[in-house]
């Protein structure tokens, strides 16, 4: 009797301890008000952005998720989530799985490790741009702490949004010659922005910038869909900001008129903390900042979200941290913030280099194995711009990398690797002497516990002096950033400017103009991943490639994931001999 008795409490200890959250989500269209005009968004279970998800570390999340969209397939990415023997789950298109035709459920299961502040999102075409995105937070397993105190918490959720429709975007950005999509016409934060209309009308100079005529003041009904959520905060107490990008282009910058930030957390790891005035966040990364209530308490104080990076033509996103103690109605008493200029990359790169992993976190293996060098360069190929990595601009095949590589399917993709690096001679500093490029779906094959240095050569775009920021995110991973330089990597010097003491664990970085960024990671991960620039339409160009890993030790894959290509094929002949 005694026994049992313990059996069934130790029992009853684990399932509280790591509990399965389950969810249900249907995606389609609807209209909605992003920024108070009225478009086609993508939402899930009627939502935009798409529920948060909020689970403890240890959890293991299922999301039956079924494709309500009439006429296109759809996955969903967890962005940040490293997929830890679930390679499957991951939910790149082409990559780890088919895309889930219309009508039918899909289910992703998998567990998270530990807390951190990460999104999801649309990982086919162009879909995160359309607007399928949503919050994934991780909290401290049950009795666990997170080493950070503060009296309470924000979520914001950052993207950019645009009146053409993403459908429109894909068609002109395959078009010969290309046709740009332009800057966004609205920065949204949670899902909520203004177009055409501010908040800081009252301050003329806050718009006149980005608009020839200055804007009026926003006129909100209740219930409005566009209307910003204000931060509600009492004086003297810490507040644990969540910010992450899912933006489609932008680079962003966060600041609250008149608080310090202390940043605390990115891309789901504990960092150094380090105070600022204001927070660069790319597309794919998360922070977590925390902002101590010390002001007047009587007044209330913007929260300016601008762009950076490119020229801006957005006016930067708005929303009131309001103290209960000051009148809620009442306008902060002077203008937002103003955003850093665009192109001071100094600031940018000085911004990331402050940026250290926490006492105690692990540090990386002092060698590496592996290493690949690839030089990002805008292409053409046959009157269509590209991006290309080592000249080889990347379209996903129709049988998903990981079916190909785990029944041996050899037509599902070239078998010869992409090059590992590029001529030396190559002038980053000038438009390609060759404007022409490859296609190519070749994929980089690493075996199973090494260590892989990835350096990220940026180059000038195809018109003179342009060089644009890349964020580049990797599935599967965190890697550690070892160091930014300028101009071309020289690889004896330049390796020893490394930080092997305490760089920051990521899953995004930035690239900077004509500079490199030097990553390293261990492929402790059997799987597929992918490895890309995060901006929208410079995926759809091609701007990515596929590390595969401990190519025998990949796991039972479920049928479902592999409907498609070659792959279904195959598993009927297996499954009905
Ligand atoms: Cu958030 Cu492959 O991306
Ligand atoms: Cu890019």
């Amino acid at each position: 009797m005694g026994v049992w008795w313990i059996v069934v409490v130790a029992l009853l200890a684990h399932t509280a301890s790591a509990a399965v959250r389950d969810y249900h989500w249907e995606v389609e269209y609807k209209f909605g008000f992003p920024d108070c005009k009225e478009g086609m968004v993508m939402a899930v279970n009627g939502q935009f952005p798409g529920p948060t998800i909020h689970a403890l570390a240890g959890d293991t999340i299922v999301v039956h998720l079924t494709n309500k969209l009439a006429t296109e397939g759809l996955v969903i990415h967890w962005h940040g989530i490293r997929q830890l023997g679930s390679p499957w789950a991951d939910g790149a298109a082409g990559v780890t799985q088919c895309a889930i035709t219309p009508g039918e459920t899909f289910t992703y299961k998998f567990t998270v490790d530990k807390p951190g502040t990460h999104f999801y999102h649309g990982h086919y075409g162009m879909q995160r741009s359309a607007g399928l995105y949503g919050s994934l937070i991780i909290d401290a397993a049950k009795g666990k702490r997170e080493p950070l105190r503060y009296d309470g918490e924000f979520n914001l959720l950052l993207s950019d949004w645009w009146h053409e429709s993403v459908l429109s975007q894909e068609l002109g950005l395959s078009a010969k010659p290309m046709r740009w999509i332009g800057e966004a016409q609205s920065i949204l934060i949670n899902g909520r922005g203004q177009f055409n209309c501010s908040l800081a009308a009252q301050f003329s100079n806050a718009t006149a910038q980005f608009s020839n005529t200055s804007l009026p003041m926003c006129k909100f009904k209740k219930g409005d869909q566009c209307a910003p959520q204000r931060l509600h905060v009492e004086p003297n107490k810490t507040y644990r900001i969540r910010l992450a990008s899912t933006t489609g282009l932008a680079s962003l910058n966060f600041a609250v008129q008149g608080h310090k930030l202390v940043v605390v957390e990115a891309d789901g790891s504990y960092i150094t903390p380090f105070a600022t005035s204001d927070v660069d966040i790319y597309s794919g990364e998360s922070y977590s900042v925390l902002l101590t209530t010390d002001q007047d308490p009587s007044q209330n104080y913007w929260i300016s979200v601008g762009v950076r990076g490119r020229k801006p033509k957005t006016p930067p996103a708005l929303t009131v941290l309001h103290y209960v103690t000051a009148p809620s109605s009442q306008p902060p008493s002077s203008p937002p913030p103003e955003t850093p200029r665009w192109n001071d990359f100094d600031r940018s790169r000085n911004f990331s280099k402050r940026i250290f992993s926490a006492m105690g976190s692990p540090p990386p293996p002092r060698k590496f194995k592996k290493r690949l060098i690839l030089l990002n360069t805008q292409n053409m190929i046959d009157g269509a711009t590209k991006w290309a990595l080592n000249n080889v601009s990347l379209v996903v095949p129709a049988t998903p990398y990981l079916g190909s590589v785990k029944y041996k399917l050899r037509r599902g993709f070239d078998r010869k690797s992409p090059p590992t690096t590029f001529p030396m001679d190559y002038d980053i500093m000038n438009p390609p002497r060759n404007r022409n490029t490859t296609k190519g779906n070749g994929i980089y094959v690493f075996p199973f516990n090494v260590t892989v240095d990835v350096i990220l050569q940026n180059a000038n775009g195809l018109d003179a002096n342009a060089s644009e920021i890349h964020p580049w995110h990797l599935h599967g991973h965190d890697f550690w950033v070892l160091g930014y330089g300028e101009g071309k990597f020289r690889p004896e010097i330049d390796e020893k400017t490394y930080n092997l003491k305490n760089p920051p664990l990521r899953n995004t970085v930035a690239l900077y103009p004509y500079g490199w960024t030097a990553l390293r990671f261990v492929t402790d991960n059997p799987g597929v991943w992918f490895f890309h620039c995060h901006i929208e339409p410079h995926l759809h160009m091609g701007m990515g490639v596929v590390f595969a890993e401990g190519l025998n030790r990949i796991g039972k894959v479920p049928d479902e994931a592999l409907g498609c290509g070659l792959t279904k094929q195959f598993l009927m002949n297996r499954n009905n001999p």
